[in-house]
């Protein structure tokens, strides 16, 4: 049974899918696992490393994949980099399927039964395989860090004999785990933190970490949850309450962090241009799903976009700033979930297509596209 970690082809993907850690837990699975030359050095993982806990290093991306039964990766693949692997290999990443209907039948013709780790079902068994949690995590932390360097001023309130520093002010928008690791982070750092969500379970969240709730609390709000722990899209009439309310709200902030996301949709737009313009210049907005649209009008992917002195911070792929610990948590992630498809015993692959986190991932197979939500 061979796993192959190819190098990450885009060049500003800093993460690997396997650490020294889960290539010997692997080799301890009965695997042989073959780790393209390079491939962890933007994560501080040199090739030794890989070598010493067990991995045969190839430099020739076709010897990396060359009958690989499980092709490991962060990010979805082009086709043509992962021929080469065994008829029916397994290919599990972050592949990002949604709307990428083509890429991911290229796949299928590739001959992949490919795996979507951000469709891992968010149930007790399958907590240690959440891509989405651990590297959502990561990205509010960063989030913060990254608002702070942008900021003129201090986050915490300093009482001198020089005078008197005021705390920063930052709201969050969006208080799922991404959101709750920014108000964590930035307390930390000694702000003054508000925050707001569509859904009911955030209100308690928020206020257990020391910051203040501030939302729209009418009878929508109260159904926003779906069974999955989602935000549902908001009605027109809420978004034009929730943004009366951000209005006024916003213009006293100096840090805002926007993270609001929807399954499978654009992101709601949270901050108009002219909410923008009504923060003081010298005030940061880092806009976290700017890679699904943007919750904030001015926001440029990659960019850092000035709009009146007001920073609007575009970066992408916020966990891949803190690579080499966003990499650890995914190699993990990965390892547990792909323990679950090997016999142990036998040492060899052993899928049960009929899982349940099987069948939630699981999106192509036999040269076809499977997922019902990529079907239609
Ligand atoms: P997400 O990344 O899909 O969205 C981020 C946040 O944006 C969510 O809290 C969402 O409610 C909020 N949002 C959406 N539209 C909004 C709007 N118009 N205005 C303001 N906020 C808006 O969500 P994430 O971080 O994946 O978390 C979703 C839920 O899943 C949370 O309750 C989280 O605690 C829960 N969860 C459960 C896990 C488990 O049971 N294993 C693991 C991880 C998260």
């Amino acid at each position: 049974m061979k796993i192959a970690v190819p190098k990450e082809r885009d060049p500003q993907e800093g993460r690997v899918a396997a650490t020294p850690d889960t290539v010997k837990k692997f080799k301890g699975l009965g695997a042989e696992v073959v780790v393209e030359a390079g491939a962890g050095l933007k994560s501080r993982i040199p090739d030794a490393d890989y070598e010493a806990a067990g991995a045969t290093l190839a430099s020739d991306p076709a010897a990396v994949l060359a009958d690989a039964d499980i092709v490991l990766t962060v990010r979805r693949p082009n086709p043509g980099d992962v021929r080469g692997a065994k008829p029916g290999a397994l290919l599990i990443g972050a592949l990002d399927p949604y709307g990428q209907k083509e890429a991911m039948q290229g796949l299928a013709d590739a001959g992949y039964a490919a795996f979507a780790m951000e469709f891992m079902p968010r149930i007790t068994r399958a907590q240690v395989m959440d891509i989405l949690s651990s590297q959502a995590n990561l990205a509010g932390y960063r989030a913060v860090i990254d608002a702070s360097a942008e900021y003129d001023r201090a986050f915490p309130m300093m009482m001198t004999a020089a005078g008197t520093v005021s705390a920063a002010k930052v709201f969050v928008m969006g208080a799922g785990v991404a959101g709750l690791q920014a108000i964590a982070t930035a307390r930390r750092l000694g702000a003054v933190v508000t925050a707001t969500d569509v859904r009911p379970a955030a209100k308690e969240q928020v206020a257990s970490l020391g910051a203040k709730f501030v939302a729209v609390e009418d009878e929508e709000f109260k159904q926003a949850e779906t069974a999955a722990g989602y935000a549902k899209p908001m009605s027109a009439e809420y978004q034009a309450k929730q943004a009366a309310l951000v209005a006024e709200h916003i213009k006293k902030q100096d840090i805002v962090i926007t993270t609001a996301l929807i399954p499978g949709r654009p992101a709601p737009r949270l901050i108009t241009a002219e909410m923008v313009r009504s923060m003081r210049p010298g005030s940061v907005i880092v806009d976290l799903a700017v890679e699904r649209g943007g919750n904030v009008e001015g926001s440029v992917a990659g960019e850092v976009a000035t709009v009146d002195g007001v920073k609007i911070l575009g970066h992408l792929n916020m966990a891949g700033r803190v690579a080499a610990s966003a990499s650890l948590l995914y190699a993990k992630n990965l390892y547990a979930f792909v323990e679950t498809l090997i016999d142990k015993k036998e040492k060899k692959l052993a899928v049960n297509w009929d899982d349940e986190l099987v069948k939630a991932t699981l999106i192509t197979k036999d040269g076809q596209i499977v997922h019902s939500a990529l079907k239609s």
